[in-house]
């Protein structure tokens, strides 16, 4: 522990530090060089730029690091080069000059870069993390229509502004600045024993996950495109051109939860709360059984009595 006297003497050092460069730096100023008083004398007036929670490290480097065309002998400032606010080049060039570039100037890149970094960042200070200018989603939505992003059903990710949990803010080697491609993308957070069981369903086996749901909010069950019932059909138009599931009971064949008209819909009997649908019989990802059965069966009949007494 210092003693408090210690504290006290340190404490006059510092004042008197304070009071030497201060004195230093306005004969500097008449002289009219010395960098480090240059880097002191800014903060000077330019104080509020520094004073948020997360300052950049680069201001430690000194302002005409970036600011090497400012000449601030006078107010207002001379300019010596002809980029704007006197940057020692322009953006993102500018920053490249410290950070690696490769990582932004990937396969895609977001066109947002093109407005330059301080279109999301502010290059000294700021209350967020990563010296954002907003954190997301609202930075997101500063550009991006608000209402994609809403619905009946919002991916929790997205509910919970999590955007760069898919997406890179910079740029990316997959698509659309994903992180990487479906399937892929989805198993981060999903069990792929979910998708892989014996029998998988074509679509899920070319990891089309996104040619039946929708990734970030959707006004439909299931964040699915469409009425799940719709969506089977979509594909499977020819099931209804036949009886379907039931050919020895009945000419129209098992219903199949098509949407009734003015009447209730159909509950599930196996799960509580869900509308009864293809669904209902046969799982959309994959499953041990033939046909795609939800539930363990190795033929139909096993099949019926999981909600049929026979
Ligand atoms: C990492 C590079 C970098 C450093 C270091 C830097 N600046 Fe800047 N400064 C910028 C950029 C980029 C802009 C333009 C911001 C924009 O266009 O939105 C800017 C703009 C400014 C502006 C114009 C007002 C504003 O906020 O847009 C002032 C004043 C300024 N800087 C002062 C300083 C001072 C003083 C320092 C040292 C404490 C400093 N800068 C250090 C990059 C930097
Ligand atoms: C004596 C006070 C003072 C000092 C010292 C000072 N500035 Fe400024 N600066 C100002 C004022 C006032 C303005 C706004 C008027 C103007 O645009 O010139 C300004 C504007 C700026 C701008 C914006 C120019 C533009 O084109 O919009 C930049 C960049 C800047 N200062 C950088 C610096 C840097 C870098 C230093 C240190 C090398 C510095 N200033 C030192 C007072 C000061
Ligand atoms: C003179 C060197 C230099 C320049 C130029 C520079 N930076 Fe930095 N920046 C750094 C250093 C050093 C760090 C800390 C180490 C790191 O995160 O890479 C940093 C960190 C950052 C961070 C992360 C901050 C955090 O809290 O994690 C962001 C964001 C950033 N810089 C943005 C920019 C932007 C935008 C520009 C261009 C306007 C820029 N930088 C130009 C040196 C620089
Ligand atoms: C569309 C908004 C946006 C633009 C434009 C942007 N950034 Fe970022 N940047 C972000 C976000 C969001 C994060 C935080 C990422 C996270 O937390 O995963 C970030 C993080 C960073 C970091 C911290 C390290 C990292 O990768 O997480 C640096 C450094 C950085 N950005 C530099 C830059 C530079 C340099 C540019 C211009 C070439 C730039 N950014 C343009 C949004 C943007
Ligand atoms: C400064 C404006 C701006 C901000 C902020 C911004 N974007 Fe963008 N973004 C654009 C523009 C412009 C495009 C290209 C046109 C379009 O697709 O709307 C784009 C395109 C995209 C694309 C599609 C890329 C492609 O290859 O098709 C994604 C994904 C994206 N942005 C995600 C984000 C995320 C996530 C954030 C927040 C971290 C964000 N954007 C913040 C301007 C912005
Ligand atoms: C669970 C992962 C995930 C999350 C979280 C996520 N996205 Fe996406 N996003 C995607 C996928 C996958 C696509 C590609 C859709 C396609 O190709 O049809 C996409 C596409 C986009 C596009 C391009 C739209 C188009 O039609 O081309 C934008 C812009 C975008 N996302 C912004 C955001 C923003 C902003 C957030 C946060 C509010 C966000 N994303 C959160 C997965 C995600
Ligand atoms: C960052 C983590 C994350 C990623 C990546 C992700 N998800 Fe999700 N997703 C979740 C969470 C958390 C839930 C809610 C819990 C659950 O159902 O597992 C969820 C739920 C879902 C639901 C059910 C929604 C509902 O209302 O019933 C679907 C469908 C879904 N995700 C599809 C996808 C698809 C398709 C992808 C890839 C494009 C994907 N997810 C990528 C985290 C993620
Ligand atoms: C053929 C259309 C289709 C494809 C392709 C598809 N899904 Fe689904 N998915 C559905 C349907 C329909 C549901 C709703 C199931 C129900 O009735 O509960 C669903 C539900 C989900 C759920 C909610 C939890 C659950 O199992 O009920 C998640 C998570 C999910 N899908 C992720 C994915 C991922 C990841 C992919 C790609 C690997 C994918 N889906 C591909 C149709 C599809
Ligand atoms: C994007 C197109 C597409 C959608 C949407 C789609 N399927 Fe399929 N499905 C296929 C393809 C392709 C096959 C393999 C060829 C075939 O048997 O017709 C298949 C096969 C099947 C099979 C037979 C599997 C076997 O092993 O015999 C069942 C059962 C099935 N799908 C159920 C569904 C259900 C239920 C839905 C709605 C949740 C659905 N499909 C939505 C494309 C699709
Ligand atoms: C009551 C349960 C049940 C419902 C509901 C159901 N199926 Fe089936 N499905 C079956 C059974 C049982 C078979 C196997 C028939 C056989 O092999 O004799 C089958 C077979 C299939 C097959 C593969 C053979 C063929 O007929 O092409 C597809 C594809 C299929 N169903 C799609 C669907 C779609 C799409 C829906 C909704 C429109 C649906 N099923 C609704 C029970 C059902
Ligand atoms: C997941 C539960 C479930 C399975 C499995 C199931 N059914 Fe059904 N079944 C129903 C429901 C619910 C109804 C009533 C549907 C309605 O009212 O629209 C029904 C109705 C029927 C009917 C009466 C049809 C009518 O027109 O009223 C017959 C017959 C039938 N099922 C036979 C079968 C046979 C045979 C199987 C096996 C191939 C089978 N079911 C598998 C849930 C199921």
């Amino acid at each position: 522990m210092m003693s408090a006297a210690i504290m006290e003497h340190s404490k006059i050092s510092v004042r008197r530090f304070f009071l030497f460069s201060i004195l230093s730096l306005s004969f500097s100023l008449a002289g009219g060089f010395s960098a480090f008083a240059e880097e002191i004398n800014c903060l000077m007036c330019h104080e509020q730029l520094a004073k948020e929670k997360v300052v950049h490290p680069a201001l430690s480097m000194g302002c005409p690091t970036c600011h090497s065309g400012i000449d601030a002998a006078d107010v207002p400032h001379k300019k010596t080069n002809n980029v704007p606010k006197g940057l020692s080049s322009d953006q993102p060039e500018l920053c490249y000059g410290c950070h690696d570039k490769t990582k932004f100037t990937k396969k895609t890149v977001h066109a947002a870069i093109g407005m330059g970094c301080t279109a999301c960042h502010n290059p000294h200070s700021s209350k967020n993390a990563k010296l954002l200018k907003a954190e997301p989603p609202e930075l997101c939505y500063n550009c991006h229509d608000k209402k994609q992003f809403e619905g009946k059903d919002v991916h929790p990710p997205v509910a919970g502004g999590m955007c760069t949990s898919c997406h890179s803010p910079h740029s990316s080697d997959a698509g659309k600045l994903l992180l990487s491609d479906p399937p892929g993308l989805c198993f981060n957070c999903h069990d792929k024993g979910e998708f892989s069981r014996k029998n998988v369903h074509m679509p899920v086996a070319g990891g089309m996950c996104l040619s039946c749901h929708k990734p970030h909010a959707s006004d439909h069950t299931a964040l699915l495109m469409k009425d799940p019932y719709s969506l089977c059909l979509e594909c499977h138009g020819n099931v209804r051109k036949t009886p379907h599931a039931v050919v020895g009971f009945s000419s129209a064949g098992h219903p199949l939860g098509e949407p009734k008209k003015r009447k209730k819909e159909v509950e599930d009997p196996l799960r509580p709360g869900k509308k009864f649908y293809c669904g209902s019989c046969h799982n959309p990802h994959s499953s041990d059984s033939v046909r795609l059965f939800r539930y363990k069966a190795s033929s139909p009949f096993d099949l019926c009595v999981r909600c049929h007494k026979m």
